[in-house]
């Protein structure tokens, strides 16, 4: 597989959408081929995973199945998008991965790390990102953000089942992401996001700039 793969992560309200949308812009201007994806969801079965699990009706489901449901739909993704688009040299720049699961079901909500960790290597082959942008926020500026902009430009009104968590679950989350980066400097870039959108893009053009003229 020659293409590269890029992930970004971070908490809710980070603004990975724009970043993303900001990179793969740039990227193609300069004659690169980009897949722009993203989990849970990326394809047709990917995204009636995501249905199930961000419907805030479900208030009954067991972590268990949550974390079996992301890595579900994260499989899927995988054989169905990624690795297809590797393999043709693509870039791909994925919106969360692994790393979510990590954070969000393990440091989160409690899952224990080993499983979460196991059941993605199975459900990905074992597939890591080349690089990860993990835009971090304190948690009051990303939920104020979200308030903010849901019901505006395409996102559905109110927050999904894991946005409306409470504020102590969220601040796990983050920390969860910080002790990702700290773990993994090699892979993923913690990218201050409490920032205007240019200054992030910036910052991360500059670094994927540089990732691609190692690889
Ligand atoms: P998100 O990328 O934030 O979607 P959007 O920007 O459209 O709101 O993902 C939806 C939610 O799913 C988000 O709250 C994080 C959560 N999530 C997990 O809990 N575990 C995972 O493995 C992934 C991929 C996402």
């Amino acid at each position: 597989m020659n293409g590269i793969f890029i992930t970004f992560e971070g908490p809710d309200g980070a603004g990975k959408t724009t970043q993303i949308q900001l990179l793969t812009q740039a990227l193609r201007e300069e004659g690169r081929e980009c897949v722009a994806t993203r989990e849970p969801g990326g394809t047709f079965i990917s995204d009636q995973i995501r249905a199930i699990l961000l419907n805030p009706e479900h208030k009954e489901m067991a972590s268990h199945t949550e974390v079996l449901l992301y890595a579900a739909s994260r499989a899927q993704h995988v054989h169905e998008v990624i690795i297809p688009a590797l393999a043709e040299g693509k870039i791909v720049l994925c919106d969360r991965y692994i790393d979510a699961s990590i954070a969000y079901q393990a440091y989160g909500l409690g899952a224990d790390l080993q499983h979460v960790e196991l059941i993605n290597r199975y459900a990905s082959d074992g597939l890591q990102p080349h690089r990860t942008y993990m835009l971090d926020i304190p948690v009051e500026a990303g939920m104020e953000r979200l308030h903010r902009r849901s019901g505006v430009s395409g996102k559905p009104a109110g927050l999904d089942r894991i946005e409306q968590r409470e504020r102590d679950y969220h601040s796990r989350v983050r920390a969860g992401f910080q002790r990702i980066a700290e773990q993994a400097p090699d892979r993923v870039l913690l990218v201050r996001a409490d920032r205007s959108a240019e200054e992030v893009a910036e910052e991360i053009m500059s670094d994927c700039k540089r990732l691609l003229h190692y690889t």
